[in-house]
């Protein structure tokens, strides 16, 4: 596991866009994996100003998302297809087809589940994925307990989990209790990882990823196995190590 210590979150996010600009403009069909949340939003808005300053393109990228609530069409505005298309691809030249994510409104989600999991090894596998961690070391929405081996998979979200993206809501009551999400492995798949981590109450998450024992109670510290991760983290997010 590499780390980048950064100062700040707008550095974090500058530096996370410049590795990913290097890589789509690199490579003749990139995959990336994306992720939600909070943490990669400056990400995104890096990414639109680097396509805006016409330094990259997307025509040529295909995408799929760690993961999506069960329950909440494509227009919800609290679902993460709404999301990605509000802060990354309306803004930017990806052409719609190339675009995935885990469908949580569809009729039979154990179908879904492995449909998305063939979708993402017929493109020939995740070349980046992008990463954030919950403060129970969940990464995508696989919650502590989830097997090292799972792939693309219904899940139940812990209370802390809704609790903590409650803030996307109107109330705790409108947090979905499903999700589908990429599984361990498939995220392990991932040729390189880039995790971000910003703020001083990811801290004890990070310290325990990097340094902790690796067990299925804290998913994030499987990622200590793969060859190839990168952290960038702020002062903060990165003060216990
Ligand atoms: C998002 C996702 C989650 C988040 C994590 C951190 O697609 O899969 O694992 O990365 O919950 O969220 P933030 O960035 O909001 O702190």
């Amino acid at each position: 596991m590499q780390l980048r210590a950064v100062k700040n979150y707008e550095e974090m996010s500058i530096l996370a866009s410049s590795m990913l600009v290097e890589k789509v403009n690199k490579l003749e069909r990139p995959v990336l994996g994306l992720a939600t949340g909070s943490t990669p939003e400056g990400l995104y808005k890096q990414l639109i100003k680097q396509y805006e300053e016409k330094k990259v393109s997307f025509q040529h990228v295909k995408t799929f998302n760690l993961d999506e609530y069960v329950g909440l069409n494509k227009q919800d505005e609290q679902s993460y297809h709404y999301y990605m298309k509000d802060k990354l691809f309306r803004h930017v030249d990806i052409p719609e087809q190339h675009v995935h994510l885990p469908n949580g409104a569809a009729t039979n989600l154990d179908e879904e589940c492995k449909a998305y999991e063939s979708r993402i090894k017929e493109n020939g596998g995740i070349d980046v994925q992008i990463l954030g961690i919950g403060l129970n070391g969940h990464i995508g929405f696989n919650e502590p307990g989830t097997s090292f081996s799972s792939r693309t998979h219904l899940v139940d979200l812990a209370p802390s989990t809704r609790q903590a993206n409650a803030r996307f809501f109107t109330s705790l009551e409108q947090v979905p209790e499903q999700a589908i999400t990429m599984g361990i492995d498939t995220i392990m798949q991932s040729k390189e990882i880039l995790l971000l981590v910003s703020g001083e109450k990811k801290a004890k998450a990070v310290a325990r990823m990097v340094e902790g024992d690796i067990t299925e109670e804290f998913p994030a510290s499987i990622l200590q196995k793969h060859p190839n991760v990168r952290v960038i983290g702020d002062e903060a997010a990165l003060s216990l190590l």
